[in-house]
């Protein structure tokens, strides 16, 4: 099927500064693409040259196969919802969905009916009379919501749209945005810079990082097959280990880790090279006292603190080498392990990621 938005090595240049570094990206229509990536990566600049907001210095802009690099926004079937919603305070939630239609000079009464669908599409029927100050911040984002859709647009862009809610607020938000993109089956392509939203929300997400985008995976291929330390590093959390490649068998990678053997399997895409990274999630790591026969491996280390995080025990164990690794087990009641003991750790071949260093 063909993208209903494709980027192709799309560049923005602000004066001497290049803040999108030739991007590909293909979205597909129906899906929730999430670009995610730290504060300045370039995903609003990058947001906006498809809502059409900035123009790229390099590249084009496909929308449904057609380029509209020169295509004013207006004129683009794409829509947007910014962090800063700006509803306008003194009208009604009704008077607020229908202003785009009223301004385009669409009539009373077809005004009227596309206002209430779209009312009822985000659930705010019994809010119509309301004015934005009556509202939680929860049913303000959905009139954001209702706003931009009200011109019926095959793409939304969402901005980091849930930023000024409280953690709690923004939790049950996701879900609900989710579950209203599934029901429309309206293509959004979504920014964020919290990993845990962009892993709860995305069909696929796109790793941004420098003006690049570093990885395009779903959630599970990206936590669990990162393709660069970047990523591995940003989503989730994981522990990194510098090594060298000893020797390849069928199924994994035997490496060397600081004079110490330890087991691996190379990531997707990944060439081996003299120096390679490993990266390994914390609930990944087993922790014994003795050393245990049947493991492939073992590194020996000092338990530094154990943490308890409610569902969690956090482990910090010290190698000899002084690297710090993090364990996570789920709580048991009492602590498996205390600060200051001896203890062994390991993780099965598939568990230890090789990525280039
Ligand atoms: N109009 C502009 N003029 C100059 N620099 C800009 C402009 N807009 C954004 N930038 C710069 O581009 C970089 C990326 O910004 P932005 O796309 O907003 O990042 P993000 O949304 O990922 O936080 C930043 O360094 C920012 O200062
Ligand atoms: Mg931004």
């Amino acid at each position: 099927m063909n993208p209903i938005v494709e980027l192709v090595q799309v560049e923005k240049r602000f004066g001497s500064e290049t803040v999108v570094k030739g991007i590909d990206l293909a979205v597909r229509k129906g899906e929730f693409l999430t670009i995610l990536g730290p504060s300045g990566c370039g995903k609003t600049t990058t947001l906006r040259m498809i809502a059409g907001f900035e123009r790229p210095t390099g590249g084009e802009i496909l929308l449904e196969g057609r380029n509209v690099v020169d295509v004013p926004p207006y004129k683009r079937d794409v829509n947007t919802v910014f962090q800063s919603y700006a509803l306008f305070p003194h009208m009604t939630v009704y008077d607020n969905i229908a202003y785009g239609l009223k301004m385009k000079g669409v009539p009373m009464a077809q005004r009227a009916d596309r206002v209430k669908e779209v009312l009822r599409m985000v659930q705010l029927e019994p809010m119509a009379g309301r004015k934005p100050m009556q509202l939680s911040g929860g049913q303000q984002q959905r009139v954001a919501v209702a706003r931009a859709l009200i011109n019926n647009p095959k793409v939304l862009l969402l901005d980091e749209p849930l930023g000024a809610l409280d953690l709690k607020l923004r939790k049950q938000m996701q879900i609900e945005l989710k579950h209203l993109q599934q029901r429309l089956g309206i293509t959004f392509i979504y920014i964020t810079h919290d990993q845990e939203e962009a892993l709860t929300m995305s069909d696929r997400i796109a790793v941004m990082n420098q003006g690049r985008i570093e990885q395009v995976a779903t959630p599970e291929e990206i936590y669990h097959y990162p393709q660069s330390k970047y990523v591995a590093d940003f989503i989730g959390e994981t522990n990194l280990l510098d090594v060298q490649i000893v020797s390849r068998t069928d199924s994994g990678i035997v490496l060397d880790y600081a004079g110490r053997k330890l087991v691996g399997k190379l990531g997707r895409n990944q060439t081996p090279t003299d120096k390679m990274t490993l990266s390994v999630r914390p609930e990944r790591i087993r922790m014994a006292k003795e050393e245990e026969a049947d493991w492939p491996f073992a590194l020996p280390g000092k338990v530094e603190e154990v943490i308890f995080v409610g569902s969690f025990v956090r482990t910090i164990v010290r190698l000899t080498d002084g690297t710090q690794l993090h364990a996570m087990a789920p709580s048991q009641g009492k602590a498996a392990f205390t600060a200051g003991e001896q203890v062994w750790l390991g993780w099965e071949e598939a568990d230890g990621i090789v990525i280039g260093a």
